[in-house]
């Protein structure tokens, strides 16, 4: 009980921010820590500021949120503004409350489409979101959000994420001609990372989504390690060809420490325009059982579908172009669970 009493508290903390550090109190951020003895629940807040005044509404509106869990009978929240050095520092920062990686082993399984159509879902439930793109090798963002303009510099000299359909993108694709060739190799590709985090001006973001190039490279392990990734969602296709790729994936996540939030199953079947049956070219549910055979929750399946393909390749995702379609009720429903999972 006192686990699940805690999980709440963590959740409702989540939502706040130290309005002078603008970090949300959130145990990744190792500003909140709590105790719960017999009903009685005991929180520390590590604040930045010796006034104590301006936590004054945080302290009031969280205290009311914690008495409300039932089986909780009192509640005591202190400030401290002692430093704890248990966690090292990350080095890429942005002020998101959640960060989510897609990724794959394989590549052209469909991560980029998926980024996109999750922003979009995510933003449509009126979600504040950002879209990183940071596949180095081969960034498509910016063709499948139907940007062509580069991004602007702010007096701060950091750049300004281009915004379309209510998503603020970036992409490593910005900065490089789309017919260029990419040789960022090793601690190139950490230092164009750290560029996309820290020389962004994101603003204050409740989901950033990042695009991870395939497999399970230096870009995959510098983000693991130097930003505050909520989790990941794993994308395959259902053949063993495929999934044999993903599981590489989903140990190198569990061997960082970074959550998997789900599993994702692309191109699960086709629905042929003649006999409107579901063919399943890729073979059946291979995604779903690993899904279960690692013990992460399975998201959902979505179709071969040419329409997707041309969305994406018209820079209009099914989300923005279909918003009531089939397919965009499946993005949607994955938009929900993930952020109730992470939120709630
Ligand atoms: N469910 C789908 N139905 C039809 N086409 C799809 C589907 N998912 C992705 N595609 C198409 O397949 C191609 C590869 O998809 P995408 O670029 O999203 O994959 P990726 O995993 O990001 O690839 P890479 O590893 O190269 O980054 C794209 O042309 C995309 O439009
Ligand atoms: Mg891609």
């Amino acid at each position: 009980m006192s686990d699940e009493i805690l999980s709440l508290i963590y959740a409702f903390s989540k939502k706040f921010s130290d309005p002078k550090t603008k970090l949300s109190f959130d145990r990744q951020n190792n500003n909140i820590s709590a105790i719960i003895k017999d009903g009685n629940v005991n929180v520390f807040l590590q604040v930045s500021d010796g006034n104590t005044l301006i936590y004054k509404d945080i302290l009031r509106l969280l205290k009311k949120n914690i008495e409300q869990i039932p089986e909780v009978i009192s509640v005591n929240i202190a400030l401290t503004s002692e430093k704890t050095n248990s966690a090292p520092k990350k080095k890429f920062n942005i002020n998101a409350k959640n960060i989510i990686a897609i990724a794959s082993g394989k590549g052209g399984v469909g991560k980029s489409t998926f980024a996109v159509n999750l922003s979009v879902a995510l933003k449509s439930i009126g979600l504040e979101v950002g879209l990183l793109d940071a596949d180095i090798y081969g960034p498509s963002i910016p063709r499948m959000m139907g940007i062509s303009k580069k991004p602007e510099i702010n007096e701060n000299k950091k750049l300004i994420p281009v915004n379309n359909y209510g998503i603020k993108c970036m992409s490593i694709g910005f900065i490089l001609d789309e017919e260029a060739p990419t040789i960022w190799r090793g601690p190139m590709v950490m230092k164009a990372l750290e560029q996309m985090f820290n020389g962004v001006d994101w603003g204050s973001l409740d989901f950033l989504i990042i695009d991870l190039p395939p497999g399970t490279g230096d870009a995959q392990l510098s983000l693991a390690q130097n930003s505050k990734l909520s989790g990941s969602i794993v994308i395959s296709t259902p053949q063993d060809v495929a999934l044999i790729d993903a599981r590489k994936g989903i140990n190198m996540f569990k061997k960082v420490d970074v959550e998997i939030l789900g599993i994702v199953e692309n191109m699960s079947y086709f629905i042929c325009d003649n006999c409107e049956e579901k063919h399943f070219i890729f073979s059946k549910d291979g995604a779903k059982k690993e899904a279960e055979k690692f013990k992460v929750p399975f998201l959902g399946h979505i179709p071969i579908n040419k329409n997707l393909r041309k969305q994406s390749d018209n820079g209009t995702p099914c989300c923005v172009d279909d918003p009531n379609g089939e397919i965009s009720k499946i993005y949607t429903t994955i938009a929900k669970q993930i952020n109730v999972s992470l939120n709630s």
